[in-house]
């Protein structure tokens, strides 16, 4: 799942930490890809990403094995990260002139033999190739959007990048899932967002929003998910909520003989909307 918005700070990190500890918590075993230079997944997981720990900036550029960087998370059983260092800020342009540029994640991927229930993928805030990496790699896209003004910007650019891997490089991928983030019920602005991201992309919303939570901003400076910082919280409660969301879809897949879509989805759940909406809502959004 490549948890993907070219926007900063809307939630992607966030999303992915959380969502990947809800899903091992509850028995899945799982692999964050840290795709951001930035290392902030890396972070937040607690893990050691100074310069000299191997990353994935070895992965994509020196072709080194996936699990010779995948390291175990401490605090969630069945937790692990690839993470990143500093070194990757430079991948977006040495990848240029590698062969197979936009497929070397992909294939790291298919190499890697330890048995993943979920792999999430962490992008930078931009559409560059390490975004197309984790597009090329991924089965579906995550969508985090911000409930703030200006939060519908730019997507129209996100899903006709997703139309452009599909075509040319992933068949397979497709937009399943988007979140609304940091919402604030208290306020008519976030609403408003709220209903029209609803209204865009009726199928692909999930129900559950993750509120805006001190608790959730608080937990990456201890090495933490707010899953363990604070378990009890409403930020870790509707993490683990959205994450059993994704898993129940997931499941309707694997096991609903009837479900006309289950054919297309290499791993992970329906291509919700995929075939039939997929053009309007390239053609929605601006
Ligand atoms: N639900 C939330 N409530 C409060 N703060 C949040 C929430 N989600 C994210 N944040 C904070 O917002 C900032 C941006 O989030 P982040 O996940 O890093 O975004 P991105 O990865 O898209 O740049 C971070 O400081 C993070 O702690
Ligand atoms: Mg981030």
């Amino acid at each position: 799942m490549v948890v993907a918005n070219q926007k900063g700070g809307v939630g992607k990190t966030t999303t992915t930490v959380n969502l990947a500890a809800s899903l091992a918590l509850h028995g899945a075993r799982v692999l964050v890809i840290d795709l951001d230079p930035q290392g902030n997944a890396s972070t937040a997981l607690g893990i050691d990403h100074h310069a000299e720990v191997p990353s994935i900036y070895d992965v994509l550029v020196d072709s080194r094995p996936l699990s010779d960087v995948v390291q175990p998370v401490m605090d969630v059983e069945g937790l692990f990260c690839a993470p990143a260092t500093i070194d990757l800020a430079g991948a977006e342009i040495e990848l240029v002139s590698l062969v197979a540029r936009e497929s070397r994640l992909q294939r790291a991927i298919q190499a890697y033999e330890q048995p993943l229930d979920y792999i999430l993928i962490d992008c930078p805030p931009s559409l560059g190739l390490l975004t197309v990496n984790a597009m090329v790699a991924g089965a579906e896209v995550l969508i985090p959007i911000q409930c703030e003004y200006y939060a519908l910007e730019g997507l129209g650019q996100l899903l006709r990048n997703v139309d452009l891997v599909r075509g040319h490089l992933n068949p397979a991928l497709h937009v399943s899932t988007i979140l609304l983030t940091m919402y604030d019920g208290r306020t008519r602005l976030a609403s408003q967002v709220a209903d029209e991201v609803r209204t865009h992309f009726a199928e692909e919303v999930l129900r559950t929003s993750i509120p805006r939570s001190v608790r959730i901003s608080e937990a990456p400076s201890y090495g933490q998910t707010v899953l363990t910082y604070d378990p009890g919280s409403s930020g870790a409660l509707s993490y683990l909520e959205a994450a059993r969301e994704i898993a129940l879809r997931g499941a309707a897949v694997h096991y609903d003989p009837q479900n006309a879509h289950g054919g297309h989805a290499p791993v992970g759940h329906a291509p919700v909307g995929h075939q039939n909406n997929q053009r309007s809502m390239s053609e929605g959004i601006q």
